[in-house]
C-alpha cells in the first residue's frame, strides 16, 4: 500500500453530459480525496503534450481534437493505491468491455469518448500532475 496522487479528468464528453458530479461523487464516496480541481479547455498544445506517449498512433489527431473540444475537470486526486484505485473505478479503456458498475461501464457506448482519464502508471502521475497542477507535484 502507498499513498499516492493521480491526475484525473473528466472529460468534455462527461462534462458536457453533466456527470462531473457523479464522478466527483464515486471518487469521493470510494475514500479517495480531492486535493484541487479545475475546470479548464485545453489548449492544442497542452493536450499534445499530457497525451504525448500516443503521438504516433493512428487515432492522435481525434484524440486531441475531442480532449480540446470543450470544457474539461482536472482533478488532483490522492489515497491509497490510488492510481491503480481510479483505473479500477474508471474500467477498461473500450467501454464495451468496461465491467458494469464502473464509470465508462455504466456511462460510455464508444472507445473515442470514455468519460474519465486516469494517469496508469507513479509516472505518468508525477508527469501529468506536473502539466495541470505543478503545485502538487512534490520536489
Ligand atoms: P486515458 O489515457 O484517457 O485515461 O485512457 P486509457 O489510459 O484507458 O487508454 P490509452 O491507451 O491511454 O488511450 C488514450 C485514449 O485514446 C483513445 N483511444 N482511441 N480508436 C482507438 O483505438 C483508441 N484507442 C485509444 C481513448 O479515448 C483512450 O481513452
Ligand atoms: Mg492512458
Amino acid at each position: 500500500m502507498a499513498a499516492e496522487q493521480t491526475l484525473i479528468l473528466v472529460k468534455p464528453d462527461g462534462v458536457a453530459r453533466g456527470l462531473v458530479g457523479e464522478v466527483v461523487s464515486r471518487i469521493e464516496r470510494k475514500g479517495y480525496t480531492i486535493e484541487a480541481l479545475e475546470l479548464r479547455t485545453l489548449e492544442r498544445e497542452t493536450a499534445e503534450e499530457h497525451y504525448g506517449e500516443h503521438v504516433d498512433k493512428p487515432f492522435f489527431g481525434e484524440l486531441v481534437d475531442f480532449i480540446t473540444s470543450g470544457p474539461l475537470v482536472a482533478m488532483c486526486v490522492s489515497g491509497d493505491d490510488a492510481i491503480v484505485g481510479m483505473r479500477t473505478i474508471m474500467g477498461a479503456t473500450n467501454p464495451i468491455e468496461a465491467t458494469p458498475g464502473s464509470i465508462r461501464g455504466d456511462f460510455a457506448t464508444v472507445i473515442g469518448e470514455n468519460i474519465v482519464h486516469g494517469s496508469d502508471s507513479t509516472e505518468s502521475a508525477t508527469r501529468e500532475l506536473g502539466i495541470f497542477f505543478p503545485d502538487r507535484v512534490p520536489g
